[in-house]
């Protein structure tokens, strides 16, 4: 057996996912077949406006394969290998990578990277996935355009920071204080899995990330992340703020 105090964490707390898993999966289910009594209706009656209902449908099965795409992502991650890494490098791949949605969101992008910043301690693939995941929810926050900020700079004794800060709508202390909780969302169609995969990840690489948000302002999300070959000081080490 090797059953850590960890795993069997772990095991408890993904028992206690698994009824909100189905109840979430239930819920597109349940609007999937809403969808399609009306299409069979409309089939049956030679009715205009079929493709409304097909549209809907396929994006319901978007939905869904996303959940479960997440909830596999969060409850069985890939072990990491840490290794050093060159966050500015991955954090202008992502930039990249989003740039034209970013740009038909009309939302402008300020990259503001110190020279200096040292290789960080990371599992390449995840650190990509904690930046997509909060540069997405930056741009999600802001659906009339706004700006999107990412500043990294060495930050002495807790390694490298990373901020990603948008003007966007902000949240309210109490949305706050849930973020980061499995299937916390307010948005239509999320899965409310992206910042608990995010905190995951930044707790396995041995570094923290904190919110500071003020409504109809706009977020800022601060990661700091270990420096290659450097142990954090216990500054670093406070747990993030939950
Ligand atoms: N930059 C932000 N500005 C405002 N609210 C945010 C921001 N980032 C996250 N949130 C809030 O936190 C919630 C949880 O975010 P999370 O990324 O975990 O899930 P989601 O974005 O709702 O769904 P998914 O990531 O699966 O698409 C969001 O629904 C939103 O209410
Ligand atoms: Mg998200």
């Amino acid at each position: 057996m090797t059953d850590t105090i960890g795993q069997v964490g772990r095991d408890d707390s993904l028992k206690e996912l698994a009824p909100k898993l189905v109840h979430e999966a239930r819920n597109i289910l349940n609007a999937m077949r809403a969808q399609l009594a009306l299409l069979k209706k409309k089939v049956a009656s030679n009715a205009q406006g079929i493709e409304r209902h097909t549209a809907t449908l396929d994006r319901l099965i978007v939905d869904l394969d996303s959940l479960f795409h997440s909830f596999l992502t969060y409850a069985r991650p890939n072990r990491s290998t840490l290794q050093p890494v060159d966050v500015c490098q991955i954090a202008s791949e992502v930039l990249d990578f989003v740039s034209l949605d970013l740009q038909q969101s009309r939302v402008e992008v300020v990259q503001d990277i110190s020279p200096d910043v040292p290789p960080v301690r990371a599992d390449r693939d995840r650190l990509r996935s904690v930046l997509l995941n909060l540069v997405l929810n930056a741009k999600q926050a802001m659906p009339d355009g706004g700006r999107l900020t990412v500043r990294i700079r060495p930050a002495c004794d807790e390694g490298v920071l990373v901020e990603v800060q948008d003007t966007g709508q902000g949240m309210k202390k109490e949305i706050q204080e849930k973020i980061f909780e499995p299937f916390f969302s307010t948005k239509p169609g999320g899965t409310g899995l992206g910042l608990a995969i995010v905190r995951q990840a930044v707790d396995e690489m041995g570094g923290r990330i904190e919110v500071q948000s003020e409504e109809g302002r706009g977020t800022i999300f601060r990661l700091w992340l270990p420096v290659a070959g450097q142990v954090m000081t216990q500054a670093a080490e406070q747990p993030a703020n939950r």
